[in-house]
């Protein structure tokens, strides 16, 4: 008879909480590990509950406050940050691992859940904000009285350290305000690299103080072609609709966008892409290029011909200008330079840059590339900064500090870890997110460059390729997907374009390669499409 009563008492507690708001570890990326999970004992989380912080640390006192806001904006449930003393009895704790007890990876963590309640250790600030995405992800998405939490031990760290998301603004541009939104999104999906793509052909979108005129001129096209470079009667078909008139951030406003990145361990990577891709730039300074112009900012899609004169000593004042004030901006170790889809059409048919081949004794108009790139890796490096180039970067030698970003494929990676120069892959195959994700055009999504780029591809990426030797796959520094916007015209469809497909990335760079499993992310990802509702973005509801 007793032993009945227990069964039953046992029974009703655990149908009373099955219908209570429980915390679900298995969220994307998913943790490495998730050890001694105990779904039948809870610590439970009630509103009003304690966000304890190390006294004195105003980094982990900034965390807790993100963590407060979270289960807030998710739960409805309200809480306090205090800092943690003798006497503070707190439901979460947060605080660095003793030194001994560190890593070398920044951001490593683990989260205890018992009955005392929830600890985030990690090795810095970096790894307690990463803790706090996995609790946050594990949340019920409801307005709660209390959140039941499985005991459980997670231990995690990122399997790639570079972990980057790129965006174009300068075929089309985003506000300051929108790029907030778009860290807060690479935020949630544990990116520690926002790769900003401001300047190019069709528009020069970052303020020079040194050259006033630059981007008030130079981010404003005059018209822009239809569709993708529609053509009719040996001509062009255009809006003729001026675009991008005052679009271009100020210096104010990237150094707060760089702050609100950093509180986020975002690092903000800025690409002056070089010495093509600057017809933009070209235009306001026709001087420095080969055939003195005269340029306006490009309508149409494409690579240009035009391209910086690699003979005129102007060009490398021009450039040494720029990159003073971007790394004046970006505290960023890594500048990018571009390098990519760069003709050298003008170079073979121009005095100056022939001359300049005669003088430095070079055979190759690529080798005048790598001219250019050698002398802005010694005035990059003088300045403690590194150099990223696109993969064409190879192609008249690399220069000495170069980073390599693989996009044609694989090959360009495997070269430049094989020359022992690190690497970045998005090879377009499974990184570039302006490629449809829906198969064939349809009416279900708008107008794209092409290509077929399903979620599953995405998630099927492995950024070591094969037949790289231990020593040359250590070159290989992690993954990113691109986010180009010839067709992308607007914040909604940055966040179509980007999600749920980041998702997939995001495991890609965090997770070991033997626990990814695509049906099973599928599942953990249907939680994360409830949170972008939650947070009202615009996500693929048709990925494939
Ligand atoms: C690139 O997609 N042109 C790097
Ligand atoms: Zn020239």
């Amino acid at each position: 008879m007793r032993k009945l009563a227990c069964s039953l008492f046992a029974l009703v507690l655990s149908l009373a909480t099955l219908a209570q708001p429980k915390a679900d570890y298995n969220v994307v990326p998913l943790p490495q590990h998730i050890g001694q999970l105990d779904t039948t004992r809870h610590f439970t989380l009630r509103p009003h509950f304690t966000i304890a912080y190390t006294a004195g640390n105003a980094e982990l006192e900034r965390n807790a406050e993100f963590l407060q806001q979270y289960v807030k904006e998710l739960t409805q449930m309200n809480s306090t940050t205090v800092p943690s003393g003798k006497g503070v009895k707190a439901d979460i704790t947060l605080q660095l691992r003793p030194a001994k007890q560190r890593t070398t990876q920044p951001e490593a963590y683990t989260l205890n859940i018992d009955k005392k309640g929830i600890l985030i250790s990690a090795n810095s600030g970096e790894g307690i904000f990463r803790a706090i995405q996995t609790l946050r992800k594990s949340l019920p998405i409801e307005d709660c009285q209390e959140v039941l939490f499985p005991y459980a031990v997670i231990d995690d760290e990122a399997r790639f350290a570079y972990r980057g998301q790129h965006l174009d603004v300068a075929r089309h541009f985003f506000d300051a305000e929108y790029i907030k939104t778009f860290i807060d999104i690479l935020a949630l999906h544990g990116i520690n690299q926002f790769h900003w793509h401001i300047t190019d052909d069709q528009g020069w979108r970052f303020e020079v103080k040194s050259m006033p005129e630059l981007a008030p001129k130079a981010s404003i096209r005059k018209k822009t072609v239809i569709g993708r470079n529609c053509y009719s009667k040996h001509s062009y078909l255009y809006d003729n609709t001026e675009y991008g008139r005052g679009c271009y951030y100020t210096q104010q406003q990237m150094r707060d966008i760089v702050r609100y990145a950093a509180e986020r361990y975002i690092n903000i990577i800025p690409e002056i892409d070089l010495p093509g891709h600057m017809v933009a730039a070209l235009s306001v300074y026709p001087e420095l290029g080969c055939t003195g112009g005269p340029y306006e900012v490009w309508p149409v899609w494409g690579v240009a011909d035009d391209v910086l004169c690699a003979g005129n000593p102007r060009t490398m004042e021009f450039l040494k200008k720029v990159l003073t004030e971007v790394c004046d901006i970006f505290p960023s170790r890594y500048i990018h330079i571009g390098g990519d889809e760069s003709p050298r059409v003008r170079w073979k048919h121009c005095p100056k840059c022939q001359a300049k081949m005669k003088e430095l004794g070079l055979g190759r108009e690529a080798e005048l590339q790598t001219y250019i790139n050698k002398e802005l890796d010694r005035f990059l490096t003088a300045k403690g900064r590194t150099l990223i180039g696109w993969d064409e970067t190879l192609e008249g030698g690399l220069s000495e500090n170069a980073v390599v970003m693989s996009w044609r494929g694989y090959a360009g990676g495997i070269e430049a870890a094989r020359q022992h120069h690190p690497v970045i892959m998005t090879p377009t195959g499974n990184c570039y997110l302006d490629y449809y994700q829906i198969k064939g055009e349809s009416a279900t999504q708008p107008l794209g460059i092409g290509g077929y780029l399903p979620l599953s591809k995405v998630y099927g990426m492995e950024p070591v390729p094969e037949g790289l030797s231990q020593e040359e796959q250590k070159y290989i520094w992690g993954a990113q997907c691109n986010l180009w916007t010839e067709y992308v015209l607007s914040s909604d469809h940055v966040e179509f374009m980007l999600l749920p497909r980041l998702a997939a990335m995001s495991e890609v760079q965090w997770l070991s390669p033997e626990k990814k499993d695509f049906k099973a992310f599928e599942k953990r990802l249907q939680h994360t499409l409830r949170m972008y509702e939650k947070f009202g973005y615009k996500y693929c509801t048709k990925y494939e």
